[in-house]
C-alpha cells in the first residue's frame, strides 16, 4: 500500500521539466547532490545565466548562502512551520554577480533520479504588481502571434516570444543570454534575422525580410527599435516580427494576374497593329504570284510561295495573342470528345510518326459530351500533345486515358514519358512567352489554361522526374 501511495508522487524528469515550462515566474530543480538540473526560461531571463552555463552547476552558483539543498530546504520548511506570514527571503546571484533578494519556496518530490528540489522564486516577476503595460509585455513574449526578440547592450538575447522560437526554429533554453552572433554562426550577416548593429540605433518599420528554418521558409515584416532608459541612453533593442507568408503568396498572385492582364493589353494592340499590314501585303503577294505563274517565272514564285507561308505562320501566332487577350468569348456548343478525338488523332499520330514515337490512345468506349467550344478545345488537345511530343525527342510513348471524377467531372489525361518537368520551372510553364525551346513562342500553355478556364474546367500538370501527365478536367452532361 506505502509503495502505491509512493509511486503516486513520484515524477518523471521529462514530466517535471514540462511542468517547469508552463510556470510563469522562476522555477529550477535541483538534485539531492545539490546540482541544477533544469531551470524555466524565466529562470534564465531573471538570472541573466545561459542554459549550458547553468545545468550541472552547484546551486549554489544562484543561492550562494547555504551548504547543502537540504540544508536550505530545512530552514525554510522549519520557518514555514512557525507560521510566519512573510514569504520566506533569499538571497540569489545573477551573472555579474550582484546579490539580489526573492521570496522562495522549496518542496520536495520523489523522481526517477532519487528526490529533487523544486525551487520557486515568487516576486521576480509578481503577477499581481503588474502595470498593464507590463503585462503588455508579458503577453507580447507569450501568446501574441508575434515574433519578439529583446536583447541587452552587449547583444545577448535575454527574452523570445514563442512564436519568435518556431519561426527561428530554435528552442529558447538554447538561445537565451546567448550573443546574437553564437545564435547566428554559420549564416552569412545580411541573412541574420536580428544584428547586434541594432544597438547602434539603426531602426527599421516593415522591413521585408525572408528566414528559412530548418522545415519552412517565411516571408516576414520586421520591426526593430533601440530600447532607452530614462536619460535617454540606449540601453538595448527589441525586434518584433511578423510572419506575412501567407499574405505575400496572395500577393505574387495577384502580381501574376496583373502581369497577366498587361500582357494581353499589349497582345492585344500589337496583334492589331501586325495583321492589318499583313493583309495587305499577303494580298499582294498573291498578285505578284499569279503574274509569276502567268509570266512562268518559276524562281521567283517558289519565292512568294516561301513568304506566304511565312506570311501564314505569323497570322497564326498573331491569332494566338489574340486568343490570349481577348476577353470571354467562347461558343458554349455541345461537344461530343468522341467526335473530337476521331478528327484530331490523325493529326497528333502524323506528328508522333514524324518523331518515331507510338500513340497509345485508350479512348475506346463512348466518351461523354461536354460543354465547350469544339475548336478551341481541339486546339487544346492538340497543343498539349504537341508539347509531349516535342519533349520526348526521338522516341517514346504518347497516352491518352481518360476517368471520371465526381461531379459530372471527366478528367482526359495525356501522358508523356519524356524528360519530366523539373519543379523549378513547374509555375512558370502557363505563363505568356515561357518556354525553354528555341523556337517556341511559349504561348501554347497559356493559351490552354485560358481556353479550360473559360470553360469552367481546369489543368493540372503532374510530373514526378519522369515524364510528365497533363490533365484536364471537364463538365460533362
Ligand atoms: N510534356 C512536357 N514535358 C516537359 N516539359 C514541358 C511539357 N509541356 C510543356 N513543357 C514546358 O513548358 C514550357 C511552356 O510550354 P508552352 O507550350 O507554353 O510553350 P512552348 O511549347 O515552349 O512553345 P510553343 O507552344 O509556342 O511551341 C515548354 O517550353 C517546356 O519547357
Ligand atoms: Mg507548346
Amino acid at each position: 500500500m506505502e509503495k502505491m501511495i509512493q509511486k503516486q508522487y513520484c515524477f518523471t524528469f521529462s514530466r517535471l521539466k514540462q511542468y517547469l515550462k508552463q510556470i510563469r515566474h522562476a522555477i529550477c530543480i535541483i538534485n539531492k547532490d545539490g546540482r541544477i538540473m533544469e531551470g524555466n526560461d524565466v529562470f534564465l531571463q531573471v538570472t541573466g545565466f545561459t542554459y549550458k552555463k547553468l545545468i550541472g552547476q552547484p546551486f549554489q552558483f544562484v543561492i550562494p548562502t547555504y551548504r547543502t539543498i537540504q540544508q536550505l530546504y530545512s530552514d525554510l520548511y522549519d520557518q514555514a512551520n512557525n507560521n510566519q506570514d512573510t514569504p520566506d527571503e533569499i538571497f540569489y546571484l545573477d551573472t555579474m554577480g550582484h546579490r539580489r533578494k526573492t521570496n522562495v519556496m522549496v518542496s520536495q518530490h520523489d523522481s526517477e533520479t532519487g528526490p529533487v528540489f523544486l525551487i520557486h522564486f515568487f516576486d521576480l516577476i509578481k503577477d499581481s504588481a503588474l502595470s498593464l503595460s507590463q503585462r503588455m509585455a508579458q503577453q507580447l513574449t507569450s501568446q501574441i502571434n508575434l515574433g519578439v526578440v529583446v536583447l541587452d547592450l552587449q547583444a545577448n538575447l535575454v527574452d523570445i516570444s514563442d512564436k519568435a522560437c518556431e519561426i527561428l526554429g530554435m528552442e529558447s533554453q538554447d538561445i537565451l543570454n546567448h550573443h546574437v552572433n553564437e545564435i547566428f554562426d554559420g549564416i552569412s550577416e545580411e541573412h541574420r534575422l536580428i544584428q547586434p548593429e541594432l544597438l547602434e540605433g539603426i531602426k527599421f518599420q516593415n522591413r521585408a525580410m525572408s528566414w528559412t528554418n530548418s522545415k519552412q521558409r517565411y516571408d516576414l515584416l520586421v520591426d526593430s527599435n533601440t530600447l532607452l532608459n530614462e536619460q535617454g541612453k540606449i540601453v538595448g533593442a527589441y525586434v518584433m516580427f511578423k510572419d506575412v507568408t501567407n499574405m505575400r503568396s496572395f500577393e505574387q498572385k495577384i502580381e501574376r494576374s496583373d502581369r497577366l492582364a498587361m500582357i494581353g493589353q499589349i497582345a492585344a494592340g500589337t496583334a492589331h497593329e501586325i495583321r492589318n499590314p499583313l493583309t495587305s501585303i499577303k494580298g499582294f503577294l498573291q498578285m505578284f504570284q499569279q503574274s509569276f505563274i502567268e509570266k512562268g517565272m518559276e524562281r521567283e514564285r517558289t519565292y512568294t510561295e516561301i513568304m506566304l507561308t511565312e506570311i501564314n505562320r505569323i497570322n497564326s501566332l498573331v491569332s494566338e495573342f489574340l486568343l490570349l487577350s481577348k476577353p470571354r468569348e467562347t461558343q458554349y456548343q455541345l461537344v461530343e470528345l468522341d467526335t473530337l478525338f476521331e478528327e484530331i488523332m490523325p493529326i497528333v499520330k502524323g506528328e508522333a510518326l514524324l518523331h518515331g514515337i507510338d500513340v497509345n490512345q485508350q479512348l475506346t468506349t463512348h466518351l461523354p459530351i461536354v460543354v465547350g467550344d469544339t475548336e478551341l478545345l481541339k486546339q487544346v488537345f492538340l497543343n498539349i500533345c504537341k508539347n509531349g511530343i516535342e519533349a520526348m525527342g526521338d522516341e517514346g510513348a504518347l497516352t491518352i486515358t481518360y476517368n471520371y471524377e465526381g461531379n459530372n467531372k471527366i478528367c482526359i489525361n495525356i501522358q508523356d514519358n519524356g524528360p519530366g518537368i523539373p519543379g523549378y520551372i513547374m509555375d512558370k510553364i502557363f505563363d505568356p512567352f515561357f518556354t525553354t525551346k528555341d523556337d517556341g513562342t511559349g504561348l501554347g500553355l497559356s493559351v490552354c489554361q485560358k481556353i479550360i478556364h473559360d470553360i469552367g474546367g481546369q489543368i493540372r500538370v503532374s510530373s514526378k522526374g519522369y515524364g510528365s501527365t497533363f490533365h484536364i478536367i471537364l463538365s460533362h452532361i
